[in-house]
Formats: C-alpha cells, structure tokens, sequence
C-alpha cells in the first residue's frame, strides 16, 4: 500500500479527517515562531503523515523521519521522491542514534498513548528531549470523560483499541515532563471536549 493509501485509510473517515486537520492546524501554529527552526525530527514517523508540515517549510534545512516499522519509512521515501527526507529506523526504547540537542524541533504526534506505563512515557520523554534544543511537540490522550465513554463503547464493541489507548491527566503528563528534564510550555486539546488528545509544547529545562 502506497503512502499516500495508508492515509486514507486511516483519516479518510469525517471524523477522523477532522483530528487530523486539527493536529495539523495546531502543530502549524506551534511551529510558527520567530526563530525559524533549522533541523526538525518527526518521531515516530509512520508514512509521513505529517512530513509534509517540515519539508519545503522555509528555513528547515534538515528534516528526519524516524519510525520503527522500516515499512512504513520505505512508503514515506516512496512518497516524497523529491524531498528525499532523511529516514532512520530507530527503537524510541533503545536510545536514539543522535546526539544531544540535535533538532531545533522534534515531533512526536500519536505515539505515547500507545504506552501505558506512566514509567515508561517519562523514559520516552527523556529521551526526546534529550536531542530537543528547541521544542518538543508532543501528543498524549488527556483524561475526559469522552475519552472514557469512548472506551466503554469500544470495550462493548469488543475492539481491541480500547485497552491499547493509555491517558494521563494534564497535571500527570506534565509532572512526567519535569521528571524528564523539560517544561510544558502550552498544552491544548486538538478538539476539546470532544477528543482525547492533546498536544504539548515541551522545552528541555535549562541546564544548571
Ligand atoms: C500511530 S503511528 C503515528 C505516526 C505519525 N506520528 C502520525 O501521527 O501519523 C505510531 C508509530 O509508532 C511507531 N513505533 C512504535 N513503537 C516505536 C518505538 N519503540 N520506537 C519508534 N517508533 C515506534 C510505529 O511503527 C508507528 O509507525
């Protein structure tokens, strides 16, 4: 399946077209600021879903797409003939294969609401912050009232999805954060009151 299939796929749907046109609204914003940031990561990739929002962005000279899965990082180049991005197969868990404070900008959008130790978000977070200069824009489920009855009608419905989703309250992720080394600087639902996901803006704390 191409790229390009993948994402449809996926955010084809009403619902979930409109999550992503507000993941990408909100991470426009973010990443609008005064100092153009010069070398971006988006971790984990996937097939570049939102590899469009870094390449071509003026300024940007270097962008890397790091995922797990060398799959979906093949469709990603297959994707972007142009571009080319940088792609690294890298295990978040392993440590990641660069050096600190590496990028100006790191995302990390769908990925830690896949994990559902408190332990290991703040293990992840230490470590994306650990190559972050600048900001770490960050996702994570937030705790709400939607996202539990979302729960309880997947759970009902049988789907494997409900016992995947792992949420933390705002207060809960951001105690993870300082424990890791940063300093939430803004934190928004994408779609509040109606979805669970929020994005955060992450600084690594300064040093000393
Ligand atoms: C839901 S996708 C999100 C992709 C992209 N950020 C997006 O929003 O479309 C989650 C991705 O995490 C990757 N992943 C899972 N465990 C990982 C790990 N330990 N290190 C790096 N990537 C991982 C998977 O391969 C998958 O592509």
């Amino acid at each position: 399946m191409t790229r390009e299939a993948s994402i449809q796929q996926r955010f084809g749907g009403i619902s979930q077209g409109l999550v992503h046109l507000r993941e990408v609204r909100l991470l426009q914003g973010l990443l609008d600021t005064p100092t153009a940031p010069r070398t971006a990561l988006d971790l984990p990739s996937g097939v570049g879903r939102l590899t469009p929002l870094l390449l071509g962005r003026p300024g940007l000279e270097q962008v890397v797409c790091a995922d797990l899965n060398r799959d979906r990082l093949l469709r990603l180049v297959a994707g972007f003939p142009a571009a080319r991005p940088h792609v690294a197969q890298v295990d978040l868990f392993s440590g990641l294969p660069f050096p600190d404070r590496a990028f100006d900008v790191v995302l990390s959008i769908r990925f830690l609401h896949h994990v559902r130790e408190p332990a290991r978000v703040e293990r992840a977070l230490r470590e994306l912050l650990r190559v972050t200069r600048g900001a770490l824009l960050v996702s994570y489920y937030g705790t709400t009232w939607t996202h539990s009855a979302q729960r309880t009608l997947l759970r009902a419905l049988g789907s494997r999805r409900a016992r995947k989703l792992a949420a933390l309250s705002p207060a809960h992720f951001a105690q993870l954060a300082t424990q890791a080394g940063g300093v939430v600087q803004s934190d928004r639902a994408i779609l509040p009151g109606l979805h669970a996901q929020r994005i955060a803006h992450v600084e690594p704390a300064a040093a000393g």
